[in-house]
C-alpha cells in the first residue's frame, strides 16, 4: 500500500464514521421529539377556574361560605393567615370589628376602607356567634325516686 492509497483509506473511514455519528444524532433528536414528550405531557391547570370554584355554596379553595362580600373577605383576610382562622371564629359585629382593629393596631393589617363594612357584614351574617344562651329545657325525662 503506497502513501496515496493509505490517506484515501483514512479519509474513507472518517467519512463512514461521520455518517454514522450524524445518523445517531438524527435518530436521538427524532426519538426525543416523538417519544420523549409523550410521558411528560403538560396538563394545563386552570388556576383562575380552580380558585373560583364553588361547590354546595362553599368556596373550595378557602372554605368560605358563598355570599355577598366573600370575594372582599378572601382578598383581604387570607394573605397573612389561613381562612380557617377566620372561619373557626364566630362573633357579633362588634367583636369582628374589634378583631380587625386589633390586627390593624398590632399586625399591620391595612386600612380596609369601604370594604370593612362589607367584610364585617359578610362575617356577621355567615359566622355569627353560635351561643344560644341557656340550654333548652329538658323534655321526656323519666324521673325516679331516690331510696334512702
Ligand atoms: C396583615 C396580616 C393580616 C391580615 C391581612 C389579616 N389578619 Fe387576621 N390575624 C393576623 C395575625 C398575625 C393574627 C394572629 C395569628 C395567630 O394568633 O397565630 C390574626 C388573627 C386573626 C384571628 C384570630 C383572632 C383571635 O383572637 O384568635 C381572626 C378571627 C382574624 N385574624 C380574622 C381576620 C379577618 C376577618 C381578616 C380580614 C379583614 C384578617 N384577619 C386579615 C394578621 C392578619
Amino acid at each position: 500500500m503506497d502513501k496515496e492509497n493509505l490517506s484515501k483509506g483514512i479519509r474513507g473511514t472518517y467519512r463512514v464514521i461521520i455518517i454514522i455519528c450524524s445518523l445517531i444524532v438524527i435518530i436521538a433528536i427524532g426519538s426525543i421529539y416523538f417519544f420523549g414528550t409523550a410521558d411528560t405531557e403538560l396538563v394545563p391547570i386552570d388556576q383562575e377556574k380552580d380558585s373560583k370554584e364553588i361547590v354546595n355554596g362553599v368556596h373550595l379553595k378557602t372554605g368560605f361560605v358563598e355570599a355577598p362580600g366573600m370575594q372582599e373577605t378572601i382578598t383581604n383576610c387570607t394573605s397573612c393567615h389561613s381562612s380557617q382562622l377566620v372561619i373557626q371564629n364566630r362573633m357579633n359585629a362588634q367583636n369582628w370589628k374589634a378583631t380587625i382593629d386589633w390586627m390593624q393596631e398590632t399586625q399591620n393589617l391595612w386600612d380596609l376602607g369601604d370594604n370593612e363594612a362589607v367584610i364585617i357584614d359578610y362575617l356577621v351574617k355567615n359566622y355569627p356567634p353560635t351561643s344560644k344562651g341557656r340550654r333548652a329545657g329538658l323534655t321526656n325525662v323519666r324521673w325516679y325516686e331516690l331510696k334512702q
